[in-house]
């Protein structure tokens, strides 16, 4: 039993949480974890800013305890990220030379992918290169290229350090069907068609209770599979007031089973991973203030209603 089993059952090929060692050292988050998930991504430790805080020294304590806790448990890792403009840390902010860039990227993904070499199920190479209105973001990656190729830098670089590894491009609020989903996959079509290696596209799928972008999830879904055959909701929640009333949990259960029955419904949406257990643990209060209640099981990790709704919907 359990949502992972229970998904699998149905041909998928996970249901996953993040974690981290700080998470995972609660009894009650690691026997949730133990029965319902397949896959485990990292919330924190992988990131730059936690992996190669100077350059060239690596950190790689925590990191090693979520994949040796993930391997003890027989649980895949989803890898989480490489080229971000956040949690990056400011020693790469400040490189102005292209050639130092190239060397410095290649040099972080050979060594983080190299040290978990036949460990990690899929890397979110790249993660969040969009502003929400669809024009390329500005970061220090984007700047000193001037262009998309710090993605081509990136990904063959991956695919070079762990030729077994999926390779995605990861981003936000691609559900609301505008310029950020369209150039999204125009993206991903073109660095294909330039031959570089994009083997997946995670839609990280932070929702909000009742948004008209729930009805049409699978319209979405049915797009990020025009540019790759391998589509993963990568870090879903489904936020509402911290303290929702009766017809925002009862909207919620709904949201719920529409995004994972639309994931159902298509052979090209392979995979499920929620951004959290508990709702005790869920980044959103701190991002979005009075919001929370995102997650499946509430304060305490008693299931909620979300969960019921979520066993529905698979
Ligand atoms: C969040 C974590 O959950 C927080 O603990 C951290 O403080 C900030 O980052 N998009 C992503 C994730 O790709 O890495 C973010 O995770 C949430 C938004």
């Amino acid at each position: 039993t359990g949502l992972d089993a229970l998904i699998k059952a149905k041909g998928k090929k996970y249901v996953g949480f993040c974690a981290d060692p700080g998470t995972l050292s609660n009894s009650q988050n690691a026997a949730i974890l133990q029965t319902e998930s397949g896959q485990l991504t990292p919330e924190n430790s992988m990131k730059w800013d936690a992996i190669e805080p100077s350059q060239n020294s690596f950190n790689w304590g925590n990191a090693d305890t979520l994949v040796n806790w993930a391997q003890t448990n027989g649980k895949i890792i989803r890898g989480h990220t490489f080229v971000w403009h956040s949690q990056l840390p400011s020693w790469v902010s400040a490189i102005s030379n292209k050639a130092t860039l190239t060397s410095v990227i290649q040099n972080h993904v050979t060594t983080v992918m190299t040290r978990y070499k036949g460990k990690i199920y899929a890397w979110d190479v790249a993660n969040e290169v969009f502003n929400d209105d669809g024009t390329r973001r500005t970061s220090v990656f984007s700047t000193v290229f001037g262009d998309w190729t710090f993605l081509d830098v990136a990904f063959n670089a991956a695919r070079a350090a762990d030729p077994a590894a999926k390779l995605c491009l990861n981003d936000y609020n691609l559900d609301y069907s505008g310029s950020k989903l369209t150039n999204f996959v125009q993206l991903v079509k073109d660095l294909k068609a330039r031959g570089v290696p994009v083997d997946c596209v995670g839609t990280q799928s932070h929702l909000v209770v009742g948004n008209g972008a729930i009805p049409s999830f699978g319209t979405t879904l049915d797009s990020l599979a025009t540019a790759s055959s391998d589509v993963q909701i990568t870090e879903l929640d489904i936020r509402t007031s911290s303290s929702p009333s009766s017809s925002q949990i009862s909207q919620q259960n709904t949201d719920y089973t529409n995004v994972v029955s639309a994931c159902m419904k298509r052979s090209t949406c392979t995979g499920i991973t929620v951004w959290g257990v508990s709702d005790k643990d869920s980044w959103i209060p701190s991002v979005f203030s009075g919001q929370g209640y995102a997650l499946l099981w509430d304060s305490n990790f008693s299931k909620k209603g979300a969960y019921n709704a979520f066993v529905a919907g698979i």
